[in-house]
């Protein structure tokens, strides 16, 4: 790969900065802990340095990947659905409503909903060009009964409103955060750890070319901007010291490749360390895998579009329909968990005041809630929902899965 100066990363840079603001004002809603407040800060500071060494000049060395090519084995399914059972149980999909799967994905969750409800719609959004020309087959296959929609949850309102589907008619909602195993498994999105691949992460990079991607990222930031990416958004304990070895080793050469990142992580580490690292699952984790979430989340920007999609599908749903969100690290959970409770997460502005000015302002900011209780949703079940021991067996991924299910008012 040639080192370039490139107008894309130029173009791009800007809305990396919109994005830095956009996580600094949301880490303010979501995790209010002073240190978190410091961080914030750090990244503020070093987001506007960063624009002005910008608006001097940007090398990147990273031309972006080809389109994607179907999934590379056709047998296998693209995505093993998780909660299966549970989605299909809590959204109580009857004959001839309309379903929206704001995660199509490789299209699991659809394709079990119209085999158990036949006379279902279902509208299958998608950020993915690959995962919507999934859908399309789909709607092929079942005519009539699957619209496929590409675009963002923040862009969903908008779609809706092109099919003249008037808000408050959906009767039932899924959201099945993150990626799919489709984007993980494939070298060249450059999600994985152990394939190696361009360092791009992006789910729609192929639909806006000027998106910044990982290697931005990585490439551009400063220290201190990268140590908040990975503390905020990979709950990295040694963020600082990843941060460093980047800022080292970029000097010499541009990180544009995946085993290139991995290995410049993992080098932070003496090698008794990196051997007993565990995931969530227990399972013997790579030193980079935090680091690895925490630029997916920042690059697609992912926290605020469940937040901008949990309102859309607010707005979707007619009263009495469903909602089921499954997620899968804390982060996404807290977030799904406080909005269901009715916590205004939408005037994200007044985080930037100081505590004593927030104090100030309390009451300004009207939660829609009483008594503890949304006055727009009702818990399906009070307590999240977890994935039975057979079906994790079966699917690993299933067991960081937290299901939660609700019944607008
Ligand atoms: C976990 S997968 C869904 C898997 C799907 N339920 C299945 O059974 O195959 C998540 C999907 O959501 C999509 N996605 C993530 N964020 C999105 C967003 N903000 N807007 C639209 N789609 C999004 C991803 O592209 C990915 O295909």
């Amino acid at each position: 790969m040639t080192q370039r100066t490139c107008g894309r990363c130029r173009q791009g840079s800007s809305a990396v900065l919109r994005i830095i603001k956009r996580i600094m004002i949301f880490n303010m809603c979501v995790r209010s802990n002073a240190m978190l407040r410091k961080t914030n800060l750090a990244v503020w500071r070093a987001w506007r340095s960063w624009k002005l060494r910008l608006q001097s000049s940007t090398v990147c060395a990273y031309s972006g990947s080809g389109p994607l090519e179907g999934c590379e084995e056709a047998e296998k399914p693209p995505h093993t659905p998780v909660m299966l059972k549970e989605v299909l149980h809590y959204l109580d999909i009857q004959q001839g409503q309309v379903v929206l799967d704001m995660t199509f994905g490789g299209g699991g969750h659809t394709k079990a909903i119209l085999n158990t409800v036949p006379e279902v719609t279902v509208l299958a959004l998608d950020r993915d060009p690959a995962a919507i020309s999934l859908a399309e087959q789909l709607a092929k296959e079942h005519s009539g009964r699957v619209k496929p929609l590409l675009g963002r949850f923040s862009e969903l309102e908008a779609l809706l409103s092109d099919m003249s589907i008037k808000p408050g008619t959906i009767d039932a909602v899924l959201l099945d955060a993150g990626c799919s195993s489709m984007q993980m498994d494939q070298a060249e999105r450059g999600f994985s750890l152990s394939k190696d691949g361009p360092l791009d992460m992006r789910m729609d990079g192929e639909r806006y070319p000027n998106m910044p991607c990982a290697a931005d990222a990585v490439n551009t930031l400063d220290q201190q901007a990268l140590a908040s990416i990975l503390t905020a958004y990979g709950e990295e304990r040694h963020a600082r010291k990843i941060a460093s070895a980047i800022v080292e080793a970029r000097r010499v050469n541009p990180i544009t490749r995946t085993q290139q990142l991995a290995s410049v992580v993992a080098g932070v580490f003496p090698a008794a360390v990196a051997y007993r690292r565990k995931d969530r699952l227990n399972r013997p984790a790579h030193m980079a895998t935090k680091t690895f979430q925490a630029l997916r989340i920042f690059v697609n920007d992912e926290l605020n579009e469940l937040h901008t999609g949990l309102c859309a599908a607010q707005a979707a749903l007619r009263p009495g329909g469903r909602l089921c969100v499954i997620t899968f690290h804390s982060l996404e959970d807290r977030l799904v968990k406080r909005f269901l409770r009715g916590e205004d997460l939408s005037n994200l502005d007044h985080y930037h005041f100081s505590p004593r000015k927030q104090e100030t302002m309390k009451g300004r900011f009207v939660d829609e809630r009483k008594g503890g209780e949304s006055l727009l949703w009702v818990p399906v079940r009070k307590k999240v929902i977890t994935a039975e021991k057979e079906d994790v067996e079966e699917n690993p991924r299933g067991r960081s899965a937290k299901l939660r299910a609700a019944v607008r008012r």
